[in-house]
């Protein structure tokens, strides 16, 4: 039977809900695409079984407490991580710093779960819905340690860039829940995105380039290549990095 809109994916009440947020926060205009997606059986069972204490429904009902879901960790959110891999990668990397990872992909929340649980991992928190509505409603202002957004839908139509994630309203939004100092890192193998990218976090007056002669900034070390990437790096593409401070 197909779950109804707004119930629980699963019949014992556990794992994400396909529409945590209802019709309370609907936005007209959304950077993502409802997915019909097939969740893998190992996927499933991550979902049922891990979902209750490392996931997180985007209802926009309430603020979140991070320093009590992350022990006091400091926070970075990364929007959109797709299936997975490179946040795994990334928490095993830096214990020190927890990740609160959001997406609506439902196959994807599976995957990052089993990854997580496979490498003991604890400072990763999986969230399913729209990271808008995350940050607007439920995170509080100055509260994270930075903001990484990984090769985000390019939507290269001209009718759809207004779904395209990186806008100023987005920075000025993302700005006032990030710390004075932290960095919101993009990447982007869509040339014409990245220069989008540029021009308005340039333009934005709450970020300055990490790059001191402005212009995007070295691959760090840190980010793994992901999965979008690699198909990306395949056609040819050229990745860039940009790296803005919160001021
Ligand atoms: C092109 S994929 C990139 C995935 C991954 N970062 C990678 O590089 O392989 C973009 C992802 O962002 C997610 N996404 C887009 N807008 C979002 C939003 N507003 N809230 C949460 N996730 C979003 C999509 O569901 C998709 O999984």
């Amino acid at each position: 039977m197909p779950a109804r809109r707004g119930s629980r994916m699963f019949p014992d009440g556990t794992g994400p809900s396909p529409d945590p947020a209802g019709s309370h926060f609907e936005r007209r205009i959304r950077s993502f695409q409802p997915r019909r997606s097939r969740v893998t059986t190992g996927q499933g069972e991550a979902l049922r079984r891990l979902w209750p204490m490392w996931g997180l429904d985007i209802d926009g009902q309430r603020v979140l407490d991070l320093d009590e879901m992350f022990g006091g960790l400091p926070v970075v959110l990364e929007i959109g991580f797709g299936m997975g891999e490179a946040t795994a990668r990334m928490a095993a990397a830096d214990p020190g710093t927890g990740i609160l990872a959001v997406d609506v992909h439902t196959p994807g929340q599976g995957n990052l779960l089993a990854l997580a649980e496979r490498a003991g991992l604890t400072n990763v928190r999986v969230a399913n819905g729209d990271a808008i509505i995350l940050l607007r409603e439920m995170v509080k202002p100055d509260a994270l340690d930075g903001v990484r957004v990984y090769f985000p839908d390019p939507w290269p139509k001209k009718r759809h860039h207004k779904r395209r994630l990186i806008q100023p309203e987005f920075l000025t939004l993302a700005a006032s829940r990030m710390k004075p100092g932290a960095v919101l890192h993009c990447a982007t193998d869509w040339e014409p995105y990245a220069e989008q990218m540029l021009d308005v976090l340039t333009a934005h007056p709450d970020f300055e380039n990490t790059v001191p002669e402005g212009g995007y900034a070295p691959r760090p070390a840190f980010r793994p290549l992901t999965r979008f990437e690699s198909q990306g790096i395949d056609k040819g593409h050229v990745v860039h990095d940009l790296l803005f401070r919160r001021v």
